[in-house]
């Protein structure tokens, strides 16, 4: 784990020797880990705590929302900005986690793989499950999601839990071989930064997959999102950014209002 670390400071890549104690070589910096089992990359020093984005943000840093998140939650937020179809036509949580495994390819590439914005891990844990020979990083802003999240993957030996953010990810280029980013793109500031980012940590021919809502097809979808500061994709939306942005192969998968698109490094 430790070389594709970057120091979030000094941005200085190979500055960390030992993860249970780390601390830059280049700059002094000590991540400080508040939530056991997780490395905290995010530094106060820079620019203090990170501020949520929007209202989605605000309840996804709640320790009661993040404890209730899969079972609870995403479910019902799906259903509202996505449509009813959008969960029963996957089967719910269990059919996108096929969904996103597949799209991934895991069988044909070694890793390590990225859960960017991995929230209370359910990703994470499917990941280290289906690949259990490759490191699986998850990554999340919340310490509410983390600490949930390195509770139920424990018993996970290839689980590396890190807080960081997501338009500056605290990886070294060309770190990971897959990204998965599911449900995220609507609650980050600046997805374009996002985007640019995933570019960098993926080796050539590594592959990105995420999930997101479009337009959401009922008005209770529509206010729910309006309400909470939720932005939609289209997908001819973005599959013209991606590609901008230097992403092959673009694919996606429409189910309700929910996009599952898959796009590949070249
Ligand atoms: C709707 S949840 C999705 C969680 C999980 N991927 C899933 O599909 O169940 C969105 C997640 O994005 C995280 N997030 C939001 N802004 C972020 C940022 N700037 N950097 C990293 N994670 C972020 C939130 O903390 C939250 O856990």
């Amino acid at each position: 784990m430790l070389p594709i670390l970057l120091c979030p400071r000094c941005r200085s890549q190979g500055v960390f020797s030992n993860v249970r104690a780390p601390r830059c070589s280049n700059c002094g910096l000590e991540p400080h880990t508040t939530i056991p089992g997780v490395l905290d990359l995010i530094d106060v020093a820079i620019g203090g705590e990170p501020t949520a984005a929007n209202t989605e943000q605000r309840l996804m840093e709640s320790d009661l929302v993040a404890r209730i998140y899969d079972r609870f939650w995403r479910p019902t937020f799906v259903r509202m900005l996505a449509g009813k179809g959008a969960g029963a036509a996957v089967g719910g949580l269990s059919g996108e986690l096929f969904i996103h495994k597949h799209s991934l390819a895991l069988d044909d590439r070694p890793g390590p793989w990225l859960d960017l914005s991995c929230g209370p891990g359910a990703f994470v844990r499917a990941l280290a499950a289906a690949a259990p020979g490759a490191l699986i990083v998850g990554l999340d802003i919340s310490r509410a999601m983390l600490e949930v999240a390195a509770q139920r993957a424990s018993g996970y030996t290839n689980v590396v839990l890190v807080r960081g953010d997501a338009h500056a990810l605290p990886f070294v280029d060309s770190a990971f071989g897959g990204v998965n980013n599911a449900g995220a793109l609507h609650a980050y500031d600046d997805p374009e930064l996002v985007f640019r980012e995933v570019r960098r940590v993926l080796r050539p021919n590594g592959v990105y997959v995420g999930s997101t809502f479009a337009e959401a097809p009922s008005l209770l979808g529509r206010l729910t999102a309006r309400a909470a500061g939720i932005r939609r994709f289209e997908p001819g939306e973005l599959r013209a950014w991606l590609q901008r942005i230097g992403f092959a192969d673009y694919e996606d998968v429409r189910l309700g209002g929910a996009i599952v698109f898959r796009v590949r490094r070249p």
